[in-house]
């Protein structure tokens, strides 16, 4: 049986670059990954079959990318043009007759809003009024995420700034999420629908921060900062308004534990097992050592 064909868009990121490796393990699958940065083909070529550089900004790349494709990892970084950047893709993808769409979106709330939520909940209509098959991945917070929350460091202390309080979030492993994509695409009970993605017990960002002092064997310390310095922050990072503001959105509903139930009915349906936030940090305490070390 001929493999089918899986363009991986944002292949060098986060989710993607997981969605890459395990896909890159599976026998029916021909992986065809799309990179930005053309700096990062050595890191995705050794999981893919073909690489391919894509500049959303450049829309006319996308129909020659999608063609001949069967399944499409579609995820979006945090943009002002998220909703155009996703209506080109999907546009090209209705054109290339496409067989099944995995769109990264986010878990979000009955009645948010917010610009966040609500970013995500018209790409999906998008989706949904496209005719397209699809499937939609509703990860809470990443694990992820925890590492790239701006903090200072000196050789006794880490300070790992946030707007979230004491709020609770059972965060999710970005190699789960990833298994979610990969199991859908050969379970058509997974197609035309949403999962709700969490890990399986929420914590805080002050239990997160003992956990990692415990690992690194360093103070590390959770800062609750004021939304105002916090955003500074992040313009300092790159950050535009439009995305301080929806970060600081989605850290609103995190500290008011609007974020902080456990969702288990794809696990109990797949028989997936869940990654714990200390076994993240156990499988990824190189890289934690580097980052705070
Ligand atoms: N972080 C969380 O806790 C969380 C939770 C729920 C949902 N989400 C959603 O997850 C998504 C982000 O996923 P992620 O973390 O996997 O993404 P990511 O690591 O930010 O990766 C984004 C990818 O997109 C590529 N890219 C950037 N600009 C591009 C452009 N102009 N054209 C084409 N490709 C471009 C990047 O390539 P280069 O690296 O080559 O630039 C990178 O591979 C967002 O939509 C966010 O809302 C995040």
């Amino acid at each position: 049986m001929a493999k089918k064909r899986f363009l991986i868009l944002g292949a060098s990121g986060r989710t993607g670059f997981e969605v890459l490796r395990q896909a890159a393990a599976q026998a029916d699958l021909y992986t065809v990954a799309a990179i930005h940065s053309p700096a990062k083909k050595s890191i995705v070529e050794p999981y893919a079959n073909e690489v391919i550089c894509l500049d959303y900004d450049q829309p006319g790349a996308l129909l020659p990318a999608l063609e001949n494709i069967d399944v499409c990892y579609m995820v979006l970084p945090r943009h002002d043009h998220e909703i155009t950047h996703a209506n080109a893709i999907i546009e090209a993808a209705v054109q290339a007759s496409i067989g099944h769409i995995i769109y990264l979106s986010a878990l979000t709330l009955a009645g948010d809003t917010g610009a966040a939520a609500q970013t995500k909940i018209q790409i999906q209509h998008q989706i949904e009024q496209s005719g397209l098959n699809y499937t939609f991945l509703r990860p809470t917070f990443f694990m992820q995420r925890v590492l790239y929350l701006p903090f200072e460091k000196d050789r006794n202390r880490v300070r790992i700034f946030a707007t979230v309080g004491e709020g609770r979030v059972p965060f999710i492993d970005t190699g789960d999420i990833a298994k979610a994509a990969i199991i859908s695409i050969n379970n058509p009970k997974l197609h035309r629908q949403g999962i709700n993605l969490t890990g399986d017990y929420a914590l805080s960002m002050a239990e997160v921060t003992r956990l990692l002092s415990r690992y690194l064997n360093k103070n590390v310390i959770y800062i609750d900062e004021p939304e105002e310095n916090f955003s500074k922050r992040l313009i300092a990072e790159g950050y535009s308004d439009l995305r301080v503001e929806k970060q600081l959105e989605t850290f609103r509903l995190w500290r008011a534990n609007q974020h902080s139930d456990v969702c288990t009915d794809f696990y109990e349906a797949t028989g997936q097992k869940k990654t714990d936030f200390k076994g993240f940090v156990e499988r990824e305490l190189s890289q934690i050592r580097r980052i705070y070390g």
